[in-house]
């Protein structure tokens, strides 16, 4: 088993570029799946999510080729509508997608229950009520769900009962190619929702969103595209929290600053100079941080993927703060592997509160990808040398995250263990 080694106390300094954004990716490579041609992806981040939806897509038939390091072709042309790869499906939160491409292009699909990170319930009720309401019959039996249309699904009115960015992907799949307009109200806006949106439009769909609602007006096929994914806003924001914990002057190259802009401006409150130039963003943080307190929400507001490596920063603060937690309730079990290192982070309801402490090294685990991400943050802004175990968590989301912070001055190795 792999493990990080992290030494921390060192100031970050240097520049380093931000990959694709994983939570975008991921349901472009399945919308693949509407188009029987040749797709040529850039931008693509080699995380072990995205690796898993390509062998997933490989087993049901398709071509798939890296042609360059961050490019890579599908074609889907001879995949069959069966799935194979049970495990990975299960394991992975985004083969939900493959509920609206194949029920899109087979008119019927069964896969296991998507799985995802460990961090409570991960309903899908949202995604099943859009496919019934497009006129399919929807199963959830032994740990599968089946959804089969029972004539032809047919373009209609949908309103999410909550905001959810899968749901809201996984419709606009099952809805590109319907005869008529379906429209989604309520839908998420997160730039991942955009992204999908504009692939599809490349394609040859024709999806508009305005605010909260998505009208999507069914074409008979796709064609073939190239396509650049659009910036990690997560993984970007992330490094700002490390250099939150650690102080110093860092540059993020390759982002789109009007998808941070939002957090950017607390974390400038805090205290951090945040300069953005183009697509690129210098931080700067000499002092320590003031504490601050936020509430996650769905896009454009702080994001929940930063509520744990917030938190772990926080610990570095002045003041500390809070973290109140608006989306997923259970997303706390970072706290006991950050009190191993000495964090003072008391959690009641669905609130983090977090005094400042001087961290020191220990040997934790990471439970989840941005639980894993804040256990990095700690042992960043931590004295002493930290171990970091259950690494597969991590790679699930983070790109060459040893590379990345190396090449920032911190020290840190990935290693292997027994
Ligand atoms: N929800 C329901 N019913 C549904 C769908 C969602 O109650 O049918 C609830 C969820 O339980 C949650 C809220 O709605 O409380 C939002 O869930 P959403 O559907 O938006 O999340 P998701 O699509 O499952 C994606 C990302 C997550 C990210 C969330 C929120 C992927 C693969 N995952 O999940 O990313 O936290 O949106 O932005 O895109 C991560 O990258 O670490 C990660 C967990």
């Amino acid at each position: 088993m792999e493990y990080l080694q992290i030494e921390g106390g060192n100031r970050l300094r240097g520049e380093i570029r931000v990959s694709g954004m994983k939570n975008s990716a991921l349901p472009v490579i399945f919308a693949t799946v509407l188009i029987k041609d040749e797709c040529i992806i850039e931008n693509v981040p080699r995380v072990s999510d995205v690796f898993c939806a390509l062998d997933i897509l490989t087993s049901m038939g398709a071509r798939v080729e890296w042609c360059e390091k961050h490019t890579v072709l599908i074609d889907t042309s001879w995949l069959c509508g069966e799935v194979k790869e049970y495990e990975k499906i299960s394991k992975m939160r985004a083969s939900s997608y493959l509920m609206g491409v194949l029920l899109a292009r087979f008119d019927s699909v069964k896969i296991p229950m998507p799985g995802g990170c460990n961090f409570g319930g991960r309903p899908i009720e949202q995604h099943l009520k859009g496919f019934c309401l497009l006129g399919a019959e929807c199963l959830e039996n032994n740990g599968f769900v089946e959804i089969c249309a029972k004539k032809h699904l047919k373009s209609t009115k949908i309103t999410l009962d909550k905001i959810s960015v899968g749901a809201t992907i996984n419709i606009v799949l099952a809805s590109v190619l319907l005869d008529g307009v379906t429209t989604i109200d309520n839908c998420a806006i997160e730039p991942h929702v955009d992204d999908v949106i504009c692939f599809l439009n490349r394609a040859g769909a024709k999806v508009i969103r305005k605010g909260r609602r998505i009208y999507c007006e069914g074409v008979s096929s796709l064609h073939g595209v190239k396509y650049r994914i659009f910036p990690d806003m997560i993984e970007a924001l992330t490094y700002f929290t490390m250099l939150g914990a650690t102080g110093g002057d860092i540059t993020l190259t390759g982002v789109n600053y009007e998808h941070l802009s939002y957090s950017a401006i607390i974390f400038q409150s805090m205290g951090m100079c945040v300069d953005s130039y183009y697509d690129e963003v210098r931080l700067r943080a000499f002092d320590r941080l003031s504490g601050a307190r936020v509430v996650t929400a769905p896009y454009p507001f702080f994001p929940t993927d930063l509520h744990p490596q917030f938190a772990a920063m926080l610990c570095f603060t002045k003041d500390g703060g809070e973290v109140r937690e608006e989306i997923f309730p259970s997303r706390f079990a970072y706290i006991s592997e950050l009190e191993r290192m000495g964090a003072n982070i008391t959690k009641s309801n669905n609130v983090a509160r977090v005094l400042p402490s001087e961290l020191y090294a220990a040997s934790t685990y990471a439970t989840d990808l941005r639980a894993g991400a804040a256990l990095v943050v700690g042992a960043l802004g931590a004295s002493g040398q930290s171990t970091i175990n259950n690494v597969n968590y991590i790679v699930r989301g983070y790109e060459d995250l040893t590379g990345k912070i190396s090449s920032l001055g911190g020290k840190i190795k990935l290693l292997k263990g027994e």
